[in-house]
């Protein structure tokens, strides 16, 4: 059976340069980066070009990036390490949105358990912020702002510039989770106007368990890893320097790459909007598209099936698809065996059941417009299963 990989937002394949200039970290050059001796002055010299080569991507200093083990844990850092330096100054408010990944919504919802305020903003229909709500909810206890780059199941791109003037303006530390938006459109920290990003390394054809949060010179983070003076002491633990090295390779190739990428999967997103439209003509407006036209990265593309028209069973339309091979995502969270709607999706406003039949398709360099076609075609069989066996609402 054929097998085609749509869901790139979840993980990519690590690109075949990217395996080679990590080979020799793991045998040849594996000293401890912290150790004097010769080996791991060679280990150390890695890191400090990996590290360079990265805060060059994106306009920082490279005092300004911390290796960490991925995105979870630099949102978990950044909401942690800056809300207790906060704390210090009796600064216990935070404002977030609704549809931010799990790694800062549950950071921030444990923070609230534990005594802090935090305000989760509405996003629009289209799922973008508006910052004026960034602005009004601002108190002169909030010691915290922390919105998304891009959603990773809709694909939404969030005004994160005009959130980071208003930040600014207050002068409180604004944090933007970038690991949808790193290596796939420019993150300029300048530009930006941000204080810490989080990004991930296996979103960019990079190693898992590999990322780095950037913290602007000058704003105040509590560590939370305690233990050895790694990271110029803000993180410690010792160093896998091969992850690191292939970490700054996929960023070199992004670097390369990134406008060619973008260029190829925005004919892939037009590919599929087409044939769906074309496949989907027969069963009358049973697909909602959540990803916006504009305001968004090329990179995600998703649907769900309007509950309004037809009875759709979620977990049947992702394992439908995966039998015929296609392989996709939904942002449900399976709780207990039972199947709990996207919060990015019931924050966009639709209903339950609506949130539930999502189908996230998310493109990757190495897809193709047969993939499309292909994914495409199994999902109309899917769907036409459904309608074939339920009754269609009009
Ligand atoms: C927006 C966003 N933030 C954070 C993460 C977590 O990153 P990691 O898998 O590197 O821990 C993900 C992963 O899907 C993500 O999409």
């Amino acid at each position: 059976m054929r097998r085609v990989y749509l869901d790139n937002s979840a993980t990519t394949p690590v690109d075949p340069a990217v395996v080679e200039a990590m080979m020799p970290y793991f045998t040849e050059i594996f000293g401890n980066p912290s150790s004097v001796h010769w080996f791991g002055r060679e280990a150390k010299v890695a890191i400090e070009e990996a590290r360079y080569k990265i805060a060059n991507f994106i306009n920082a200093d490279p005092s300004e990036i911390i290796f960490t083990s991925g995105g979870t844990e630099s949102d978990n850092f950044a909401i942690f390490g800056v809300a207790l330096s906060g704390l210090r100054k009796g600064k216990k408010h935070i404002i977030t949105t609704k549809i931010e990944h799990h790694a800062v919504l549950d950071s921030c919802l444990y923070l609230q358990k534990n005594g802090f305020e935090v305000t989760f903003l509405k996003v629009g229909s289209d799922g973008v912020v508006d910052p004026d709500d960034v602005r009004k909810a601002i108190t002169s206890k909030t010691c915290l702002i922390s919105v998304m780059h891009v959603n990773n199941e809709i694909g939404t791109i969030q005004p994160i510039q005009e959130i980071g003037m208003i930040a600014m303006e207050h002068g409180i530390p604004f944090h933007t989770d970038a690991v949808q938006s790193f290596g796939k459109i420019e993150v300029d920290v300048k530009d930006l106007k941000v204080d810490l990003i989080s990004a991930s390394a296996h979103k960019i054809y990079g190693p898992k368990g590999i990322g780095f949060l950037y913290v602007r010179n000058g704003v105040e983070i509590e560590k939370f890893h305690h233990g050895g003076s790694q990271e110029a002491g803000r993180r410690a633990g010792t160093e896998s320097v091969p992850l690191i090295v292939g970490f700054a390779k996929a960023v070199e190739l992004c670097a390369e790459r990134m406008k060619q990428d973008y260029e190829h999967v925005s004919s892939l997103r037009k590919r599929m909007i087409e044939k769906i439209n074309d496949l989907f003509a027969e069963f009358g407006d049973i697909l909602i598209l959540n990803s916006p036209y504009d305001k968004t990265i090329p990179y995600i593309l998703n649907f769900s099936i309007n509950s309004g028209k037809i009875d759709i069973d979620a977990e049947a339309l992702i394992y439908g698809l995966d039998l015929k091979g296609v392989a996709v995502s939904n942002g449900s969270a399976c709780t207990s065996g039972s199947l709990k709607p996207s919060h990015v999706i019931l924050a966009l406003g639709r209903d339950e059941k609506t949130s539930l039949a999502t189908v996230r398709f998310s493109f990757g360099r190495w897809n193709t417009i047969d993939d499309v076609d292909y994914a495409v075609e199994k999902f109309a069989e899917v769907v036409k299963n459904f309608v074939g066996r339920a009754v269609l609402k009009t």
